[in-house]
């Protein structure tokens, strides 16, 4: 558990997204009873509602809630209370244009959808201060309420932010970031194409150039600022609902989104943090095609697993229950039979011990008619709540799951510097993405479970130390502390394994004039000679890794050994490098480093796995083929395993050992099989 998650839930619960303002009144009580008929104890309300707390500047009412939660609480449904400010009322931004967000060349995004504010706007910060200071005094003490949520998913729709109140705050940053022009003008190689700052106020926040093409230092320091400016808007409502909020209650926020170090959100802000998994992303008609392999909705695994390394026990806060679809985006079909089920245990699977539906009712009206819940527009009992009451039954049998670890065979590296330098420099980017996909899909395929591990000011080694093999497959970007961890990590007897273009850059994005790997150099077995990428007409490079023929993926670092002790593990197969050192490995303290010039695919990450040997480590328990998942979770001496099937057709497993099966209490062994899009928990 990470030293600042402080709240837990003590069992297994379902909860579901409920819209009171959206509904006829008349409908509530019946609404709450069917929900709690159906195994759903917990609501989540309000993200939107500015209005019906304060419909004027200035004038306050409660009454609407008031009656909601009275209500839920006269029924024993437990709410979690929202902040409204994703989604700022009409009389505020007509009266203060200057709370709006901004494009990038400046156009004022307006009222009509959502999260239209920027988080800098002082304006904005006193009003949004003001009602959520009114809200938590008024409704915190409220005996339905279990916990708060911060605004709604911040950083969606967009990560970018261009107002007027951006630049000033992006100046602050800057100045204390930097003190001084000069050392800003350097850290931004400013001197290249004569982009020297000569006065604070010639600096803006990224604007229109030929190509958006901004200077990639000022653009990684704009994204840190954004993080930043992020983070400093959730602290903001949390300092404030800190105040009122009753012991035991819990303050959250939703989501995953771009450009925001959800760690330090984490532990400045919240008590334990929620996810939003919508896997029928996958099936929508402009699903993303360019992803290796056909893992579709159990790309969402990477999603729960980045989710787990900022807060192992995690809440879903909206759990997919429908279709999803705007009026103006997005097309996808029904889940199938089985599918809701799916993709609420596969949350649990890796570590959500609350799972709440969006929607409770698919809504009647606005952007979001597509968007299905639970139940329908016409309110008839459906086949989904029908799962809904399923599930709610195998979760009571799921109990002791809640609080059990998610068990990791290897972890992936990951820092936000890196992350965020590669979502603007397009050569670390297709480096990152495809390693980091085909790692994952490995892991999935070969049924070798892991966990992303984030490198962050605070990381202690012996949050390292849990795992015997590590890939930090590209830190272009590494830094004297970071490469002290890794260095102890290794004294310590973990396994290092780092690929193509390790250390590269500093901490401002500039190149560093070092033989790569930078600053690792010292503890890495060899150097990088030369380095190319793999042309679109080059012939694709293979390396020979004890008589084993792999490819060495998109980018080719030749490497040549620098230490005595290093010891040449594969080389080059062609073109001009061809014999040259493709992968080094060296002993050092307890542990090793393997420095690949390659880039990770699904073939030479199995050998890896397979040669540090973490492949696979539960296939003495049980035998099962690609199409399903496996995960475990473990509590002192009680393991699950979690057994999901993504496939549309039967499945066949073999449990190599007796086991409990926790929904039907029976011990089993042998062959079982799985029907379309079915889960299976046993206990051993
Ligand atoms: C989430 C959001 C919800 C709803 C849902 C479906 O991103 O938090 O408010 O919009 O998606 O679009």
């Amino acid at each position: 558990m990470r030293k600042t998650q402080n709240y837990t839930w003590d069992t297994l619960n379902l909860g579901t997204c409920y819209y009171p303002e959206h509904w006829d009144r008349s409908l509530w009580e019946e609404d709450l009873k069917r929900m709690l008929d159906a195994g759903i104890g917990t609501v989540r309300v309000a993200e939107f509602a500015w209005n019906l707390f304060e419909p004027q500047d200035g004038c306050f009412t409660y009454e609407f809630f008031d009656e909601f939660l009275d209500a839920a609480h006269s029924l024993g449904m437990k709410v979690i209370f929202s902040t409204p400010s994703a989604t700022p009322p009409a009389w505020l931004t007509e009266k203060y244009p200057e709370v709006l967000n901004a494009r990038m060349d400046g156009v004022l995004y307006r009222h009509g959808m959502r999260r239209h504010y920027n988080y800098n706007s002082p304006k904005y910060r006193e009003y949004v201060s003001r009602i959520v200071d009114k809200i938590g005094a008024h409704y915190a003490a409220h005996p339905a309420i279990i916990g708060w949520q911060i605004d709604n998913e911040i950083n969606c729709e967009t990560s970018e932010f261009y107002s007027d109140s951006d630049t000033a705050a992006f100046r602050s940053f800057l100045k204390k970031r930097y003190e001084t022009l000069d050392a800003l003008n350097q850290a931004w190689g400013a001197v290249f194409w004569n982009q020297t700052y000569t006065d604070w106020e010639e600096i803006h926040v990224p604007r229109t150039t030929i190509h958006n093409s901004t200077n990639p230092h000022e653009v990684l320091d704009y994204i840190r600022f954004v993080s930043d400016s992020a983070v400093s808007f959730c602290r903001m409502q949390s300092d404030i609902l800190r105040k009122y909020v009753k012991s035991g209650d819990f303050i959250t926020t939703n989501g995953m989104f771009n450009w925001l170090d959800n760690h330090r959100m984490t532990d400045e802000a919240l008590d334990v943090y929620t996810y939003d998994s919508y896997p029928n992303f996958a099936f929508c008609l402009d699903a993303d095609p360019k992803r290796p392999g056909n893992l579709n909705d159990r790309w969402w695994s990477m999603n729960l697993s980045q989710v787990r390394s900022i807060c192992p026990h995690f809440g879903i806060m909206e759990q997919q229950s429908g279709a999803n679809g705007w009026n103006t985006r997005m097309e996808a079909p029904a889940p199938k039979p089985g599918q809701l089920t799916l993709w609420a245990m596969q949350s649990v699977a890796h570590g959500a011990d609350y799972v709440s539906f969006f929607r409770w009712r698919t809504c009647v009206m606005g952007t979001e008619i597509y968007w299905h819940g639970i139940l329908d527009y016409d309110n008839r009992d459906n086949r989904k709540l029908a799962e809904v009451k399923e599930l709610s039954k195998r979760i009571q049998a799921l109990r002791p799951v809640a609080g059990a670890e998610y068990k990791a065979s290897f972890g992936v590296i990951r820092d936000y510097d890196n992350a965020w330098d590669s979502d603007i420099d397009v050569w670390h980017r297709r480096l990152a993405r495809s390693s980091e996909d085909e790692i994952f899909r490995v892991s999935q395929l070969t049924h070798t479970p892991m966990d992303y591990v984030y490198l962050l000011n605070d990381t202690e080694v012996n949050e390292l130390c849990r795992y015997p093999v590590l890939f930090y497959p590209h830190p272009l970007i590494l830094t004297k502390e970071r490469v002290d961890l890794l260095k102890k990590y290794v004294e310590e007897g973990g396994t290092l394994i780092i690929g193509a273009r390790t250390g590269q850059k500093d901490i401002t994005g500039k190149c560093v004039m070092e033989p790569m790997p930078g600053l690792l150099r010292n503890l890495a077995p060899g150097n990088v000679k030369e380095f190319t990428f793999i042309g679109p007409a080059d012939d694709p490079q293979t390396v020979t890794w004890g008589g084993e023929t792999l490819p060495a993926g998109i980018f080719c670092d030749i490497l040549e050994a620098d230490t005595p002790d290093a010891r040449v593990l594969a080389v080059y197969d062609r073109d001009y490098y061809q014999g040259s050192p493709a992968l080094l490995e060296r002993e050092y303290g307890k542990g090793r480093i393997l420095q690949f010039g390659g880039t990770f695919t699904f073939e030479n990450v199995t050998r890896f796995l397979e040669y540090t040997k973490v492949l696979s480590p539960w296939s003495d328990l049980v035998c099962l083929p690609e199409e399903c998942e496996i995960a475990v979770r473990a509590r002192g001496q009680k393991q699950y395993l979690f057994v999901l099937n993504y496939s549309k057709a039967v499945q066949e497993i073999c449990l190599k050992k007796c086991v409990r099966d926790m929904d039907t209490d029976l011990e089993v062994e042998g062959s079982v099989e799985l029907p379309p899009f079915a889960v299976k928990v046993y206990e051993f």
